[in-house]
């Protein structure tokens, strides 16, 4: 499997992206008076983006004045056409940014593929970005989100709304207590299958593009391919290369969120994966991928391995997780935490379950009240609270699952990461992989 990006095209970028890492941050998005309202656009109507563009409309500070699919049909512009009127429609997000006078920040929920193309476009725009999970396509174009929020001082949510639930929070609360004390190693999984297509090739043949969808568009920056009723647009493009992530790339930013945020880990030392080998276009439906990262205030030793786990069915081993009752079962996607205090389960979604060494009960602990990681974003642009998904956490945290998606490429190569220089040091081969190459005419400005 060969990658075309070359390491000097990508080195190239990488200085481009370092040298802006120097320049000053400036605030150049409107100041918003105190009566005035936020102008948001939509950019992905459909699918999650209906309920992320209802989320941030529900602060009554929100004005929507923009909305744009590339499919004009009801269950994706249609409702939102109908229920936001005043907004104005397009299919086409580059002319949504021509009228960039209209919005003050905008809603990023295409699929995976088009996430930093749209974002970066927008902040350097200076408009503000809430922009779907995970972040990019790639963990080059997660630092360039991570540079282009600072260099333009904007306010930025991905959106891992599970990371503002009760759960979430109040699991963080538990190792930030100290109650299992330092941790020592940790084990997150998604035991679903995946609803998607994994380990086919491409179908044949082409169907008609219905009248409602601009399929050009959709394509966005990734190589032109024929039309497949059912098989990419909408949904399915999660287990195609060109367009998705994969199983790890759609769980993995919920999941290993309350670990990076109650570890306060930012960037692995290495990584191991282990996968079946890929077909050339889609993503496998099972794979587990050993990161081991630099110790912090919150865990034991010099280093702390984080092990990812994905499949039908799979659970990770029970083996050192004895302050954990045999009774109890591991839930079907989650995290444990192995402290030197105790064990924590954290289920995907339902609250945590403390167990301490020595006891055979669960431990009840106080819930952290929810708190709405969408108006939360809004609150943030308008200056009245800060968000917690800020692309300086999701970009790492995005760039941490998207190294994984590389390692499954090599199954078995641990991959050394020098986060510093974005390099992977010990194995060149894996290098092409942390970017790729973009449609000519859609490559996306870089910071
Ligand atoms: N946070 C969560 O819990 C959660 C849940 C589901 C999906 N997601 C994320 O949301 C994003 C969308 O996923 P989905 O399942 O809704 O996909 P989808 O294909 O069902 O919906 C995507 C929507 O965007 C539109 N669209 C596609 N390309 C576009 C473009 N270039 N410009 C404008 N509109 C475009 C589609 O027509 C559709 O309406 C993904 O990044 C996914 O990972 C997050």
């Amino acid at each position: 499997m060969k990658r075309t990006a070359t390491r000097r095209q990508f080195i190239k970028g990488l200085s481009v992206a370092t040298a802006a890492l120097a320049l000053p941050a400036a605030q150049y998005s409107r100041v918003l008076g105190a009566n005035e309202k936020l102008r948001v656009g939509s950019i992905g109507t459909g699918g999650k983006g209906w309920s992320d563009l209802n989320g941030v409309a529900a602060s009554p500070a929100v004005e929507v004045t923009a909305l744009c699919d590339i499919d004009s049909s009801a269950a994706h512009l249609g409702r939102a056409a109908t229920k936001y009127s005043s907004a104005k429609t397009y299919a086409d997000w580059r002319k949504l940014l021509d009228n960039q006078a209209e919005v003050d920040g905008v809603i990023v929920s295409t699929p995976d593929f088009m996430h930093a193309p749209v974002s970066l476009a927008a902040m350097q725009l200076d408009k503000h970005v809430f922009c779907q999970k995970p972040l990019t396509h790639t963990v080059f174009e997660a630092r360039q989100m991570q540079l282009a929020a600072k260099k333009h001082d904007l306010v930025t949510q991905m959106c891992n709304q599970i990371q503002s639930h009760t759960a979430y929070r109040t699991a963080v609360k538990i190792v930030h207590d100290g109650m299992i004390g330092k941790v020592k190693e940790v084990h997150s999984w998604q035991g679903g299958t995946p609803s998607w297509p994994c380990n086919i090739d491409r179908p044949p043949g082409s169907d008609p593009v219905p009248d409602t969808v601009a399929w050009d568009l959709w394509q966005g920056v990734a190589p032109r391919r024929p039309y497949k009723k059912g098989i990419y647009h909408p949904f399915n493009w999660r287990g195609w290369q060109a367009y998705g992530t994969g199983q790890l790339g759609d769980f993995g930013c919920h999941i290993l969120d309350p670990v990076f945020k109650s570890l306060l880990l930012t960037s692995p030392l290495e990584l191991t994966a282990e996968a079946p080998e890929l077909k050339p276009e889609t993503w496998t439906d099972k794979a587990t991928v050993r990161y081991l990262f630099p110790q912090t205030q919150y865990t034991a030793g010099d280093t702390i391995a984080v092990t990812w786990y994905d499949g039908a069915g799979v659970r990770p081993s029970r083996e050192n997780m004895s302050a954990i009752p045999a009774n109890v079962d591991l839930p079907g996607a989650g995290s444990v935490l192995i402290g030197e205090k105790g064990s924590l389960i954290i289920p995907h979604v339902a609250m945590p379950k403390l167990f301490l060494n020595g006891s055979t009960e669960e431990t009840k602990v106080e819930p952290v009240p929810s708190v709405d990681h969408y108006v939360q974003w809004a609150d943030a642009c308008r200056g009245e609270a800060e968000t917690t998904s800020h692309f300086d956490y999701a970009g790492p945290l995005t760039e941490t699952v998207l190294l994984g998606t590389v390692g499954i490429r090599f199954p078995g190569q641990t991959l050394k990461w020098d986060a510093q220089k974005m390099e992977i040091p010990n194995f060149t081969e894996a290098q092409p992989w942390l970017t790729k190459e973009y449609v000519k005419g859609w490559e996306p400005a870089w910071v």
